[in-house]
């Protein structure tokens, strides 16, 4: 199936289309259903765009009605300057009039980060009571090697059909990990995913083409979604040698 896949000159310019495109989406959900699930994502690609939701697209949000969750999370403290929690409260959370109680970080404080996975589940289904969850907007990024949210390749995770959250050991920094699962991530409505820069061509390139291979490139699991899969791409990382994944 052909992917959507948008290329922008740089992070900065990719980041506002999908900041503009995202305000467009909350608004839709919030019209509809009168509330927005949104799920966060880590690293440093989404800090741009989370800053512009903090800025220039602040006031065109309904925060109160906006449910925050994560698509995964170090398995550290709040505090801790690994914390993707952390990161999107200085980036945007603690910028914008968000209800605390609508804001739904992953457990990190309990001794067993399965007993953690698994009350994070509970929240999600307190959130959606339904089968699965059915985020309205999930961002994610794509690490150099093809993981997206914390499902790293040849992890036991990626093949996960019934849980919503897993607890994962990563090869990253900060190697504990909760993370949802590809049935979890595919029931959202719609997937953004932010990549720049050209260390990322290798994993884009393996992602985006040819059959998925989600065990070797996790990221290529989000390909079988159900809902609107938006790839917000900058021109180095889509440039892969020899060929374009989009024609200029
Ligand atoms: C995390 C993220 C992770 C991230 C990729 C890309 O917790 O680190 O959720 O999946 O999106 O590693 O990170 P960069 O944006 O820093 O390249």
């Amino acid at each position: 199936m052909k992917q959507d896949v948008r290329v922008f000159a740089d992070v900065n310019e990719l980041s506002l289309r999908a900041a503009e495109a995202a305000v467009r989406t909350i608004n839709d959900s919030v019209r509809s259903t009168g509330r927005c699930s949104l799920a966060l994502c880590g690293g440093s690609t989404p800090r741009t765009f989370y800053g512009l939701l903090a800025s220039e697209f602040r006031d065109q949000i309904p925060w109160p009605s906006i449910h925050v969750f994560w698509g995964d999370e170090r398995y550290v403290s709040p505090r801790d300057p690994a914390s993707n929690y952390r990161m999107a409260r200085e980036t945007l959370l603690d910028l914008v009039p968000c209800p605390a109680a609508n804001i739904h970080p992953m457990p990190t404080h309990s001794s067993s980060p399965d007993a953690d996975a698994r009350e994070y589940e509970r929240t999600l289904k307190n959130y959606f009571g339904t089968d699965w969850p059915h985020l309205d907007l999930i961002l994610l990024g794509l690490g150099e090697e093809g993981h997206t949210a914390s499902l790293f390749p040849g992890s036991p995770a990626i093949s996960e059909r019934t849980r919503w959250v897993a607890a994962v050991e990563t090869p990253a920094n900060s190697p504990l990990r909760l993370t949802l699962t590809l049935p979890a991530l595919t029931r959202a409505t719609n997937i953004y995913v932010l990549v720049a820069g050209s260390n990322k061509a290798h994993a884009l390139h393996h992602v985006l083409t040819g059959v998925p291979d989600p065990s070797s490139y996790p990221a290529a699991g989000i390909r079988f979604t159900k809902g609107k899969l938006i790839w917000w791409v900058d021109r180095a990382a889509e440039h892969w040698p020899g060929r374009l994944l989009v024609p200029s």
